[in-house]
């Protein structure tokens, strides 16, 4: 899921919402913070609810669904909510710390790494601060930014490099006015993935420049190349960094809500002082820890399959298609539309005639309006995507 720019003004700051009423001698819209006042809420793929037997294709999680003892877990952590929440989560945490063989010290939990992407603003920009944000990119980061009053500057990234990072060049976006630089890995929407040697070359640029970076591995773990990738061991040691992953894509569960971070001692120290108290629950304490140190095959074996699933889809995709689709570095596809004589939002529409939902990036701006995100699944549930790619296009007449 994901994506969203600030094009649509949903519910706030409509003439009516801002009218003066009885009994107050200014509206409540004048009352509310100006970052809020003029706060689209930020738009996500996933959006499957309300549609009846459509195939979700838009949102990037675990294709093999959520382990079969997940209800049993959940059973096992029912009978334990009469008390509030470990508000140190230290089970949860310390099955984390084993996995990623981190000190457990080193972790902060969120409902969802969502919350993260909020506490990392609140906790460390102040109003007026500058943000460097790749664009596209995912738009929790920047909605989090604004919403503590950032100053905002995109970096764009080029469609005929098929939008990867250049880390060169985002380091020269950055100077000393700078507070923090945004990194989402492999990036979504577009799938592009840098190794490790570059991310880090930013940290240590970043670092010498005073800037902090926000690193997003929330979509690395279901990649082939995590282990190669990953930077989670590179935080105990740079005071300038902050790095997320999350439970929901992994074990597919996004309605548990438990997402994790890492940082060094320093950094950790204020993201526990700025957290909400209470904020993951006993029951996603409890699932999460047992997912955690009990669950990995399951993830592995998601791994394996969508390694075979994406080339296999690579190449049934190009003889669908009357072009080339780049081959992605993730497990998700950004493929071009336009083409096809479409925009994102009409592609979309003829997709779900199929059934299927894929993702219209129109909220990412010009110029993912002119392309698709959708994921890989398993064979079966790619062949009827396949098909119904094969339908669609035809019916738009522009297959080969
Ligand atoms: C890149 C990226 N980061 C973070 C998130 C937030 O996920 P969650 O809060 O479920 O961990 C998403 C959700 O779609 C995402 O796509």
């Amino acid at each position: 899921m994901e994506g969203s720019e600030m094009e649509q003004r949903e519910g706030c700051g409509d003439s009516r919402a801002g009218r003066k009423r009885k009994g107050l001698a200014t509206s409540v819209e004048e009352r509310v913070r100006p970052e809020v006042r003029s706060m689209a809420r930020p738009r996500h793929g996933g959006d499957v609810w309300g549609y009846n037997g459509i195939e979700d294709y838009s949102s990037n999680v675990n294709p093999l669904g959520a382990p079969e003892r997940l209800a049993e877990y959940i059973r096992d952590a029912a009978g334990d909510l009469i008390n509030y929440p470990d508000d140190t989560a230290s089970g949860l945490k310390g099955a984390i710390a084993s996995r990623y063989d981190v000190p457990a010290g080193s972790i902060v939990v969120g409902a969802g790494s969502a919350e993260l992407i909020r506490l990392f603003p609140e906790v460390f920009i102040s109003p007026g601060d500058k943000v460097v944000m790749p664009k596209p990119t995912f738009s929790e980061y920047g909605f989090a930014c604004r919403l503590m009053g950032a100053r905002m500057v995109d970096h764009p990234l080029r469609e005929e490099d098929g939008f990867r990072v250049d880390v060169g060049s985002l380091i020269n976006a950055l100077d000393r006015e700078t507070k923090a630089v945004y990194l989402c890995n492999p990036n979504n929407p577009v799938g592009r993935m840098i190794g490790r040697r570059e991310v880090m070359e930013l940290v240590e640029e970043a670092g010498r420049r005073d800037v902090m970076v926000f690193l997003d591995e929330t979509l690395l773990e279901l990649s082939e190349r995590d282990q190669d990738v990953t930077c989670v061991h590179e935080v105990e040691s740079h005071d300038n960094m902050f790095l997320i992953r999350s439970f929901t894509k992994s074990f597919a569960m996004p309605g548990l809500r438990i997402g994790y971070g890492f940082g060094s001692k320093e950094v950790m120290r204020f993201m526990e002082a700025g957290r909400l108290s209470w904020n993951i629950g006993t029951l996603e304490q409890r699932v999460g820890a047992r997912l955690m140190s009990e669950e990995q095959e399951h993830v592995r074996k998601a791994v394996r399959m969508l390694v075979d699933e994406k080339k296999r889809m690579h190449s049934e995709l190009s003889r669908i298609l009357p072009y080339r689709v780049p081959l992605p570095d993730s497990y998700f596809f950004f493929c071009p539309v336009h083409p096809l004589g479409v925009s994102s939002r009409q592609f979309r529409a003829a997709m779900l005639e199929e059934r299927m939902l894929v993702r219209d990036c129109s909220s990412f701006g010009a110029p993912c309006d002119r392309y698709s995100r959708f994921c890989v699944k398993t064979p079966e549930r790619n062949e009827a995507f396949l098909g119904a790619m094969r339908s669609a296009v035809e019916k738009l007449g522009t297959g080969r």
